[in-house]
């Protein structure tokens, strides 16, 4: 037991079949080196950085403490560098964050406990989404999701009739650059429209497996480093996102604009803003070329580091 503990998670993007991951099609992410920490301490009232716990402001933190945490209450004291509802997995991060800092306060905590909670914590609060943000994020590095258990498994997840198996992802140092559209994406809204064009259109369904293909094709080449082979992928996977209706404008203009210098680069999370990604040599040239149409870009490294905890303040 602790009375007080320094949480940390990073953040993710996905390289390969978002939405489809959804309905269980197979998906690659990665965890990025922007993290969010918590700072979680025993008090006499509730509080997140100096105001009231609030359901409005703090859903995951809340919805965190209700579903783990019956101690004394807490004081909360968050630190992110990641953009809010950009794609980037803010809302895994400081679930994943919270998740793990409550488990170590209980006095313990694994890798597995902490995804498959963070998961339910996630799920209980968007009511829809599949466990690739929560694991990549607790996990670091790569991930691969895949339908039935293979080599380097980590953990499945079952929601439904829906299972998700995850596995670690060894993946070579990929040159990335995030831009942020300066929209905020709604998660839950995307996944909710994607779900109505897939129960009503068998062509949704159709490109939802499709993307599952292209996740899997591009395994081989990443593991090999033939980047040109990636890109072309990422390109493919872009188009049938903008199908599913996933697109914006922004997203399409940064997209444009980072091709001069890129492998390939696709929207990446749940889309509709949010932020695209970009496979490329020339990173600095890709971050002027999207910041002159209008985005925020990041240079993005994988992290190697998922969820850390931190007994001793
Ligand atoms: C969001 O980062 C990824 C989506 O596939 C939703 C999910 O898997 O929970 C759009």
């Amino acid at each position: 037991m602790h009375n007080h503990v320094l949480a940390s998670a990073p953040s993710k993007v996905i390289l390969f079949g978002e939405h489809a991951v959804v309905y269980g099609e197979p998906a690659i992410a990665i965890a990025l080196n922007l993290r969010t920490s918590v700072m979680i301490e025993e008090s006499s009232e509730y509080s997140v950085d100096g105001k009231p716990l609030d359901e409005k402001y703090h859903k995951y933190i809340k919805t965190a403490i209700q579903m783990l945490w019956d101690g004394k209450p807490l004081e909360i004291i968050t630190a992110s560098v990641v953009p809010s509802a950009s794609g980037m997995g803010s809302s895994a991060s400081i679930t994943v964050a919270m998740v793990s800092g409550l488990l170590a306060m209980k006095g313990k905590v694994n890798e597995r406990e902490v995804a498959l909670k963070s998961f339910e914590v996630e799920y209980a609060t968007q009511g829809s989404g599949s466990p690739i943000d929560t694991s990549t994020v607790t996990h670091g590095k790569g991930i691969l999701v895949l339908n039935s258990p293979e080599e380097k498994l980590l953990w499945s997840v079952k929601k439904g009739n829906t299972e998700w198996h995850i596995h670690h992802l060894e993946l070579p140092k990929l040159k990335l650059v995030v831009g942020f559209s300066g929209i905020k994406g709604h998660t839950p809204e995307m996944v909710k429209k994607v779900r109505r064009f897939y129960n009503w259109n068998s062509f949704a369904r159709d490109v939802i497996k499709e993307i599952g293909k292209i996740t899997l094709r591009a395994i081989e080449p990443l593991e090999n480093e033939d980047y040109e082979e990636i890109g072309k992928l990422m390109n493919e996977n872009n188009k049938l996102l903008t199908i599913l209706g996933v697109g914006h404008p922004m997203l399409k203009k940064m997209i444009d604009a980072s091709l001069k210098h890129s492998y390939g680069a696709k929207i990446t999370g749940a889309g509709g803003g949010g932020c695209m990604i970009a496979l490329t040599d020339e990173q600095d040239e890709v971050v002027r070329e999207i910041e002159a149409v209008g985005g925020k870009a990041y240079k993005v490294e994988i992290s190697e580091e998922g969820y850390t905890i931190e007994n001793h303040l």
